[in-house]
């Protein structure tokens, strides 16, 4: 039988499963959301539902598939009491999770400055919490990139609309020649996620940059400078991966549509941190029983508790 990680993250590679990474996770899960209000106006983007899950889970678990288990949080002074409620501090899923406050959206850069007391001459993995990846190798991408111990490894991603990202430009052998924020002639059709692994220059490097023209700390300048340094590695997300930044109503419904279809299909759940957590041997199965104790009979909920059943019974 495939097991069920396996088949979570798409690869079949089951030998991933127990790396560990040292690195520290970023996720920053700010902004004002106002492309999404009214949905926005009292909670925060990154906890509204994609499908049967609140959109943090998502980036959280491609944190907890890399090995990292060593987690901040940033947000907004309003929204970072809801995450705190939400999540705690990741005991009951055997991880630790701290929260850090951005108390204006200087930009993404920031989120790497606001973290120095956790990443001080440590290497870390940044996500963006709006941000979705599904698909098959993905535990195998993510462990390459943490074993990478110089430099920075971004994600491209082929997309039609290239002038609403960050996009790389580059040469046949995959090695970077540029990269620009939201260009307005861009050199190619390959975004930059908003998944950063970096080394421990990376907090240097970001006290380094300087506003951009619409007076944000771009998270491109800190890879650009990672570029200038020949150190910026692209791995791309081929062909059929998917990919989502879930910052409009219409990528929303994309979003949890994609993971109804795949979810309903298979019978198995995308980014479900508890399932994670106990492949990873952080979250043990007694704890994940009392957790389960007292909670109503959900889809969310009963899925958690099948699963316990199937390893006890195997
Ligand atoms: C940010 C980054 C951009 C990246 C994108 C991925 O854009 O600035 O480089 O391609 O995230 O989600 P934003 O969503 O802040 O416009």
């Amino acid at each position: 039988m495939v097991s069920r990680q396996s088949a979570m993250v798409g690869t079949s590679d089951g030998t991933e499963q127990t790396m560990m990474s040292n690195r520290k996770g970023i996720v920053l899960a700010g902004g004002l959301g106002t492309r999404l209000h009214p949905l926005t106006r009292v909670t925060s983007k990154q906890l509204l539902p994609v499908y049967d899950k609140p959109m943090i889970y998502y980036s959280l678990s491609v944190l907890l598939l890399a090995g990292i288990n060593d987690i901040v949080l940033i947000s907004s002074p309003q929204a970072l009491p809801q995450f705190r409620e939400l999540l705690g501090d990741g005991s009951e899923w055997g991880i630790k999770l701290q929260y850090i406050v951005q108390a204006n959206p200087n930009g993404i850069a920031e989120a790497l400055i606001l973290s120095e007391e956790h990443i001080k001459g440590q290497p870390c993995s940044l996500i963006l919490g709006d941000n979705i990846f599904y698909g098959n190798g993905l535990t195998g991408f993510l462990h390459e990139a943490d074993a990478r111990t110089q430099g920075a490894t971004v994600f491209s991603y082929r997309v039609r609309d290239p002038y609403s990202y960050g996009i790389v430009e580059i040469d046949q052998n995959g090695k970077a020649l540029s990269i620009e924020e939201k260009p307005e002639k861009p050199k190619s059709n390959l975004a930059v996620t908003g998944l950063y692994f970096y080394d421990e220059n990376a907090l240097d490097i970001a006290k380094n940059i300087t506003p951009s023209a619409r007076g944000e700390l771009e998270i491109t300048a800190v890879n650009a400078e990672y570029l200038k340094r020949d150190q910026m590695y692209v791995a791309p997300l081929h062909r059929g991966f998917a990919w989502f930044d879930a910052g409009t109503i219409d990528d929303l419904m994309a979003a949890s549509e994609f993971v109804r279809q795949i979810e309903k299909r298979q019978g198995q759940k995308i980014c479900c941190p508890e399932e994670i957590c106990l492949y990873r041997e952080w979250l043990t199965d007694e704890a994940l029983e009392i957790m389960l104790a007292d909670r109503k009979n959900t889809e969310y909920n009963d899925y958690l508790r099948d699963l316990l059943a199937e390893r006890q019974s195997s």
